[in-house]
């Protein structure tokens, strides 16, 4: 496992130098890991496409460290916009806005806006502001995984599924587990009002309460849909059938709040005792049913209109 390094000044600095000449390197952010690459390098970000076995065209989130460099990848920002970039970033919310030319197909899959986000994470922002004090403008990330696969959160989980695709120079950095363990709210803010396009942990009620504008919930089937993670109908998906309602049977796994019981004979994959711990704990939990080779896997998802959301839209993705 020589590629994953503890996160100290040497090798933040010597990653930052592999993302400039070219290389990748996975870092870990608040919500999942991502697979970096210098958004500038069209060779980097095939390379990330290769690894990751995603179809071309599906955009990737241009990541960076301070509310500077919006205005580098994006333009014509609204003010709702604004206010969102200035309340939640750093953290676990994307902004798709207008591009500028710095932003190129090979990013956008050829759409005429680019997704952008600052993470809340110490190592990633160490990393983000070295490769920018070296020249750099961006870090394009996708989740750590390979395509349709339950994104990583945490080193070993990256190790697992992509140590065989990377190249010999690219780079894991080991931060241990992710704070919130679901990928980031992506929001479209190229009209009049924010649309909500993937939940996650920046809710609804958070962006109302701050923009004090009615906001659009994710639209299915629509021709028109810009193409977001998790809007091909599965997605996320462990090995194990996933069941959100009915009773498990011997040797089945369950995943529910610890307030429930676990029946006789059935595999507790995790037990956690509120929404964020579910959500920080649910595809460990998922990858461990895996590793156990459970056919099987029975979920509880808390029910709520917050993070609980963002849980429900990754589970109905799995069945
Ligand atoms: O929490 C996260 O967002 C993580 C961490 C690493 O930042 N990243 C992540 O990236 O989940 P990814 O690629 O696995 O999912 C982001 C989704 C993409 O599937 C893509 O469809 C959507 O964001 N997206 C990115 N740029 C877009 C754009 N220009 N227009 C529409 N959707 C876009
Ligand atoms: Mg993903």
């Amino acid at each position: 496992m020589s590629r994953i390094l503890p996160c100290t000044e040497n090798t933040l600095r010597k990653a930052a130098q592999t993302l400039l000449d070219g290389g990748l390197v996975v870092f870990p952010t608040e919500t999942v890991y991502g697979l970096g690459g210098d958004a500038l390098n069209k060779q980097a970000i095939s390379r990330i496409y290769n690894v990751k076995s995603r179809p071309l065209g599906h955009p990737l989130i241009v990541h960076f460290s301070s509310l500077g460099s919006l205005n580098i990848w994006t333009q014509n920002i609204p003010e709702y916009a604004v206010k969102l970039a200035k309340s939640f970033w750093p953290g676990p919310m994307t902004l798709i806005l207008p591009r500028t030319g710095t932003a190129k197909d090979y990013i956008t899959g050829k759409q005429n806006c680019v997704g952008v986000r600052i993470p809340d994470q110490k190592i990633a922002l160490s990393l983000l502001r070295e490769f920018e004090k070296m020249g750099g403008l961006g870090v394009a990330a996708p989740s750590a995984n390979r395509f349709g696969k339950i994104s990583p959160t945490s080193a070993k989980n990256v190790f697992e599924d992509l140590d065989k695709y990377l190249a010999k120079n690219d780079l894991i950095l080991n931060d241990g587990i992710c704070q919130i363990g679901l990928e980031s709210t992506i929001i479209d803010c190229r009209f009049s009002k924010p649309q909500i396009l993937r939940p996650g942990p920046i809710t609804e009620k958070m962006i109302h309460d701050l923009c004090n504008l009615q906001i659009t919930l994710p639209i299915n089937n629509s021709k028109k849909r810009l193409r977001v993670s998790g809007s091909l109908k599965k997605h996320y998906a462990p090995q194990a059938k996933v069941f959100l309602d009915g009773i498990p049977r011997e040797n089945d796994g369950l995943i529910a709040l610890s307030t429930h019981d676990t029946p006789e004979g059935v595999i507790r994959l995790a037990n956690p005792k509120n929404v964020q711990e579910f959500a920080n704990q649910l595809y460990s939990a998922l990858r461990l049913g895996d590793k156990m080779n459970i056919k099987k896997i029975f979920v509880y998802p808390p029910s709520g209109i917050g993070l609980e959301l963002a849980i429900k839209d990754r589970l109905i993705k799995m069945l």
